[in-house]
């Protein structure tokens, strides 16, 4: 058994369980090249301002190499006694290079080492999150102009509401992943700021270059208060806040493809190989893929809610509860990642029933604010005109017909100014059609919001 690094304090040694209860080495080993990457900065910084000699940080250095790549090929072997992947990997240092090994923690202490790593560690994650978000908007693009002409009822309240391209619904959720990529740009420049150098929790005795090691590793400045610097897990909250939304995105279009595939709707099938059978019922086609995105949304809102708490009663500066961050940081990670990685595949395969999306713009009534707009364009004042479609659209029920049913005569039953155009000005293509403006669901307007997309996504 090897002696704890703050053995000369003590004379027990640490209880069995209290041991496997303090470690996190089992879930912190994933920080191991951002810990060595923070390090071998560290060592060299330790040369240059002349607190170790430039022989002695090149051994260091070496040894922390080498260290990597036993960690790479799998022939570390991680115990509990160590407690963390800092220690541990210290501890294998001196082993290695002997007692000038026990150089590398001068002037640092886990406190700062840990904020430095996790730092490191997101911010890779938020650029290959980035990376995966981008590659969602550009299927989105890509199934939204595959299916440019494709019509289908728009909704609130889950009501048939208004005609709508297929594509302008798929865009809304480019404009989702688009906010979803700003927040982690914002969320990057709070976690890419350096806080080595802090100590335990008051910064440092010896002249130490805090500005090199920043820009070693590519931070862009250092942090600015030491006590800050090793309590601050603001920057994990909010990538997991910024996670939440992008969960809360995908789960909404979860939900939407989960109805849509259902017998009542029948608007997609979703490919065999992103669907599953039943064990029981031979007939069944589920789409577990969408309802486990919603599921895990659960999760990743619920890892947000233990970080806050977490951290929401601590006493400067650092406290051992903040050792819960990781798991749920992690689990984060890896979850949103699997996500969204697994929705572009899923929506390129899907397929798209057009002819019923169209069908189910009929019969419901989704055009009676066009055939309100038409009374206004004759003169008629809106809120007049919206009584007598209203007036309309009973009769219709009473009668079992569609707004398109409805002969010319019967039109101007209601008001003398319908003429023959109003069974054009009712049209869900005309409806569509219509709906020009910025932002709206023409195909005019959708062709021009695709094309800045595909600018912007260049
Ligand atoms: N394993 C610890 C963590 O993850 C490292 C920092 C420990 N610091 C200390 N003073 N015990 O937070």
């Amino acid at each position: 058994m090897p002696l704890k690094p703050w053995s000369g304090r003590f004379t027990q040694k640490t209880d069995k369980l209290a041991e496997e209860f303090n470690a996190s080495i089992s879930f912190d080993r994933r920080l191991y090249k951002h810990d060595i990457m923070g390090s071998i900065a560290h060592a060299k910084m330790l040369a240059k301002a002349g607190i170790i000699t430039k022989k002695e940080a090149d051994k260091i250095v070496g040894g922390l190499k080498s260290i990597e790549k036993e960690i790479d090929a799998s022939k570390f072997v991680f115990t509990y006694d160590l407690e963390d992947i800092h220690m541990a990997i210290e501890k294998r240092l001196t082993e290695k290079i002997g007692p000038v090994g026990g150089k590398l923690h001068t002037a640092r202490s886990r406190n700062d080492q840990v904020a430095l790593d996790i730092r490191l560690y997101l911010r890779d994650e938020i650029k290959e999150i980035q990376n995966l978000i981008k590659n969602l908007q550009k299927t989105l693009v890509d199934v939204a102009k595959k299916n440019l002409g494709c019509i289908m009822p728009g909704y609130t309240h889950l009501q048939k509401a208004q005609p709508i391209l297929f594509s302008h619904h798929l865009l809304a959720y480019y404009e989702m992943m688009k906010r979803d990529y700003e927040r982690f740009e914002g969320c990057y420049k709070r976690v890419n700021v350096m806080p080595l150098g802090a100590g335990a929790l008051a910064g440092s005795p010896y002249p130490l270059d805090r500005d090199f090691v920043a820009n070693e590793l590519g931070f862009d400045k250092p942090t600015d208060n030491s006590l800050d610097s090793v309590s601050d897990r603001d920057f994990c909250i909010e990538f997991c806040s910024a996670a939440s939304l992008v969960m809360m995105h995908l789960s909404r279009l979860s939900e939407e493809l989960i109805l849509w595939s259902s017998h009542e709707f029948d608007f997609i099938e979703l490919s065999d190989a992103f669907s599953t059978g039943s064990s029981i019922m031979p007939q069944k086609k589920n789409p577990d893929v969408p309802e486990l995105v919603r599921g895990k949304t659960g999760r990743v809102y619920g890892n947000l809610f233990s970080l806050l708490t977490t951290m929401k009663s601590l006493p400067l500066a650092y406290n051992k509860d903040i050792q819960e961050d990781k798991e749920a940081l992690f689990d984060t990670v890896d979850t949103i990642k699997k996500c969204i990685k697994i929705f572009s595949p899923m929506l390129q395969t899907m397929k798209i029933n057009k002819e019923r999306m169209l069908d189910a713009t009929k019969g419901g009534f989704l055009t009676a604010t066009d055939a309100a707009d038409y009374l206004v364009k004759k003169g008629i004042p809106f809120r007049e005109g919206h009584h007598i479609i209203g007036k309309i659209v009973a009769y219709c029920i009473k009668t079992s017909q569609g707004l398109e049913d409805l002969s010319v005569d019967e039109w101007k039953g209601f008001s003398k100014v319908f003429d023959k155009d109003i069974k054009k000005a009712i049209s869900v293509e005309a409806s569509v059609d219509n709906r020009k403006v910025k932002g709206g669901t023409a195909l005019e307007a959708v062709k021009k919001r695709l094309k800045e997309i595909e600018r912007a996504l260049k």
